[in-house]
C-alpha cells in the first residue's frame, strides 16, 4: 500500500455513524457550539495521531496501539491498552452497525414508502425488542471477512470517495438554507456542555489510526504512515466541521436531533423528501457499511496480536484455510453483533470513547517513554516532545472527565473483568515469559 491507500484507509475508516448519526445525538448537549466540541475533539485526536506517527515510524507492525504500547510500557500495560482496544475497535463496530439501521431505514422509507417497525429496529431501551439490520450488518460483514474477503484498497478509495461526495453534496445543499438565528445562543450549556458533547463527538474521530493497524502492508512504512495519519485527519475534520455548520445553521439544533438518520431528515427539511435525502441516505448506508467491515476487521487482527504474544488464547490467532483467524472472527462477529441488537447507541459511543481515549494517552505517555529508554532508534517522524505528546494526555483527560457516570461505571466493570483474565490467563502464558518462540506464524490473510 502507498500513501493514497493509506489515506483512503484511514479516512475510510474514521468518516461514518460519527458524522452521520453522533451529531444528531451530541447537538443537543452543546447547542451550536457543536461545531466547537468537533474542533476540540479534533484536537485531542491530532496530538495522539503526531504521537500515533512517531511511534508508528518507530515500530512499524501491525496491531496498533497495543503493538507500540508492549513495546514501550511493557506487558501489563500493553494489555490494559489492549482491553481498552477491545472497546475502541469491538464496541464502536457495533455502535457504527446501529447508525447503519437507521440510514438504511431512511433509505427503505423514502424509496419503497417503508420502515422496518421500531420493534424490529431499536434497542430494548430505546422502545424495541432488538435492532435487527444492526446484527445483521455485522453477520454479512463477518461472514465476508470469514471468506477471507477483505475490502480492497480499490475498494476502500471507491467508498471513502461515495463518502466524501455524499458530505460535500450534503453541505451545498445545507448552504442554501443557511440562517445565523439558527446559532444562536450559541452555547446555552456553557463549557460543560461543550465538553460533554466533544467527549461524545470523539467518536466520530476514531479510525483515523487504522493507517497504523496496516503497517505491516505498507510500501513505505517510515515516510507513509505519518503521512497519511496527518492529512486523513486534517480532511476528515475539514468535512466534519462544515457539515456540523450548516446542518444547525439550516435548521437548527432540535431538529438535527430529531432522528436517528440527521442528515437526511436535514435534508429534507431543506428541500422537501425527494431524491437528495435518497441519495444521501444510500451513500450513508454504503459508507457506512464499509466502516463496519473495516473496524470488524481490525478488531481481529489486534486480537491476533494479543493472541500471539500469548496474551489471550492461542485458537483465536489460529488461521484457517482461507488465511483468516476463523476463530476469532466468529467470536468478534457473534459478541458485536449481540451488543448492537440490544445496545443502543448513545451509550455503545460512550463505551468506544472511554477505551480510545484511554488507549490514545497510553500512546501520548509511550512517546515521552521511548525518547528516554531509546533516544537513538530511527525515528523518520519526530513529533514535538514533550509538549505534544503532555497535551495529547491533557486533552485526552479532560475528554474523560466529560463522559457521563454510568460510562465509567460500565468501564470499571470492564477493566476488573480484564484484569482477572490477565492474572488468570495472561500473564502465565505470556509469550515473554517463555523462552523465545520458534514456531514459524503462518501468514495471514492481508
Ligand atoms: N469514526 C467512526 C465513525 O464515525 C467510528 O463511524
Amino acid at each position: 500500500m502507498g500513501l493514497i491507500p493509506l489515506i483512503a484507509l484511514s479516512v475510510g475508516a474514521t468518516l461514518g455513524t460519527g458524522i452521520f448519526v453522533v451529531l444528531g445525538e451530541a447537538a443537543p448537549l452543546a447547542g451550536p457550539a457543536v461545531v466547537i466540541s468537533f474542533a476540540i475533539a479534533a484536537l485531542a485526536a491530532l496530538f495522539s495521531a503526531l504521537s500515533y506517527a512517531e511511534l508508528a515510524s518507530a515500530v512499524p507492525v501491525s496491531g496498533s496501539a497495543y503493538s507500540y504500547t508492549y513495546a514501550t510500557l511493557g506487558e501489563i500495560i500493553a494489555w490494559v491498552c489492549g482491553w481498552c482496544l477491545l472497546l475502541e475497535y469491538g464496541v464502536s463496530v457495533a455502535a457504527v452497525a446501529v447508525g447503519w439501521g437507521s440510514y438504511l431505514n431512511e433509505f427503505l422509507g423514502s424509496t419503497i414508502g417503508w420502515r422496518i417497525p421500531e420493534a424490529l429496529s431499536a434497542a430494548p431501551s430505546e422502545g424495541g425488542i432488538i435492532d435487527l439490520p444492526a446484527a445483521v450488518v455485522v453477520l454479512i460483514a463477518t461472514a465476508v471477512l470469514l471468506e477471507g474477503v477483505r475490502e480492497s484498497a480499490r475498494v476502500t478509495t471507491i467508498t471513502t470517495l461515495i463518502k466524501i461526495s455524499v458530505l460535500i453534496f450534503f453541505v451545498v445543499v445545507a448552504v442554501t438554507a443557511f440562517n445565523s438565528d439558527n446559532l444562536q445562543p450559541f452555547a446555552p450549556a456553557g463549557v460543560a456542555g461543550i465538553g460533554a458533547a466533544a467527549s461524545m463527538v470523539f467518536f466520530s474521530f476514531i479510525g483515523f489510526d487504522a493507517a497504523s493497524t496496516a503497517g505491516e502492508e505498507a510500501k513505505n512504512p517510515q515516510r507513509d504512515l505519518p503521512r497519511a495519519i496527518i492529512i486523513s485527519l486534517g480532511i476528515v475534520t475539514l468535512v466534519y466541521v462544515l457539515v456540523a455548520l450548516t446542518a444547525v445553521a439550516a435548521v437548527g439544533v432540535d431538529d438535527v436531533s430529531s432522528s436517528g438518520a440527521s442528515l437526511a431528515t436535514v435534508l429534507e427539511q431543506v428541500i422537501g423528501r425527494g431524491w437528495p435525502a435518497t441519495i444521501l441516505a444510500a451513500g450513508a448506508v454504503i459508507a457506512i457499511a464499509s466502516v463496519v467491515l473495516t473496524v470488524l476487521y481490525g478488531q481481529t487482527r489486534i486480537l491476533v496480536a494479543m493472541s500471539r504474544d500469548g496474551l489471550m488464547p492461542k485458537v483465536l490467532s489460529k488461521v484457517g484455510a482461507k488465511r483468516v483467524p476463523t476463530v476469532n472472527t466468529l467470536v468478534v462477529g457473534g459478541v458485536v453483533a449481540v451488543l448492537s441488537a440490544l445496545v443502543p447507541l448513545g451509550e455503545l459511543v460512550n463505551a468506544t470513547n472511554i477505551g480510545t481515549l484511554l488507549s490514545f494517552a497510553l500512546v501520548n505517555i509511550g512517546v515521552l517513554v521511548l525518547r528516554r529508554t531509546k533516544p537513538d532508534l530511527p525515528r523518520t517522524f519526530r513529533t514535538l516532545v514533550p509538549l505534544v505528546p503532555v497535551l495529547g494526555v491533557a486533552m485526552c483527560v479532560w475528554l474523560l472527565a466529560h463522559l457521563p457516570g454510568v460510562t465509567w461505571l460500565a468501564f470499571a466493570l470492564w477493566s476488573a473483568v480484564g484484569l482477572v483474565v490477565y492474572f488468570t490467563y495472561g500473564r502465565r502464558r505470556s509469550a515473554l515469559n517463555k523462552p523465545a518462540q520458534t514456531e514459524p506464524q503462518p501468514a495471514l490473510d492481508s
